[in-house]
């Protein structure tokens, strides 16, 4: 099954480690705040925000979102269509997004000025990988687990054309 696996970049127990050190951090910020909403991006982000809500001393209530990029799958186009929308009321809430990887930005971009015009009480980003090289808009990361070179990644919740979310670890596949 992994023989497509190149090299693997962060092992199960450095992501765990990560992910705490994360919870961490959000459980001390939002302490003055009563509770906190945590938005998924489906599907990548499913695995990581199930470890790192585990992670967080508050009271957090989870929502999903789906959205996908039109044109070709591999390149963001930046236009975003939201495939499935927030079951929560949001308005006046403190809300955390939570993303697997942030590459050209483009998808978080849009989806924080869309949740911005909801009249949030606060919006932060937390995303486990970033590839900070590849960014083409202005977005600013609040929480980051890695930096990642430009480098096309698979593991923990993240696909290759659907495979490979499984993986316990964070890895490279071969061209
Ligand atoms: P952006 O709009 O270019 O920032 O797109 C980010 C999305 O592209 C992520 O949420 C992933 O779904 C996908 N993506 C970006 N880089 C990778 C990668 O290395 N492996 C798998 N998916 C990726
Ligand atoms: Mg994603």
């Amino acid at each position: 099954m992994n023989r497509e696996i190149h090299e693997v970049l962060f092992s199960e127990e450095i992501i765990a480690q990560k992910v705490k050190e994360l919870g961490n951090k959000i459980t001390s910020d939002y302490q003055k705040q009563e509770e906190l909403i945590v938005i998924g991006v489906l599907k990548g982000a499913n695995i990581f925000l199930g470890d790192l809500v585990r992670q967080i001393q508050l009271s957090v209530y989870i929502d999903f979102m789906a959205v996908s990029s039109y044109g070709n799958s591999t390149f963001s186009s930046g236009i975003v269509r939201i495939l499935k929308d927030l079951d929560l009321e949001i308005e006046g809430k403190h809300v955390l997004i939570v993303e697997d990887i942030v590459d050209t930005g483009l998808t978080l971009k849009y989806l924080t000025e869309n949740l911005k015009s909801r009249n949030v009480a606060s919006l932060k980003i937390c995303s486990l990988l970033d590839k900070p090289f590849r960014r083409k808009c202005d977005l600013n990361l609040d929480y980051i687990g890695f930096e990642i070179p430009d480098a096309f990644i698979v593991g923990y919740g993240i696909d290759y054309a659907e495979k490979y979310r499984n993986l316990p670890y964070i890895a490279t596949i071969k061209e």
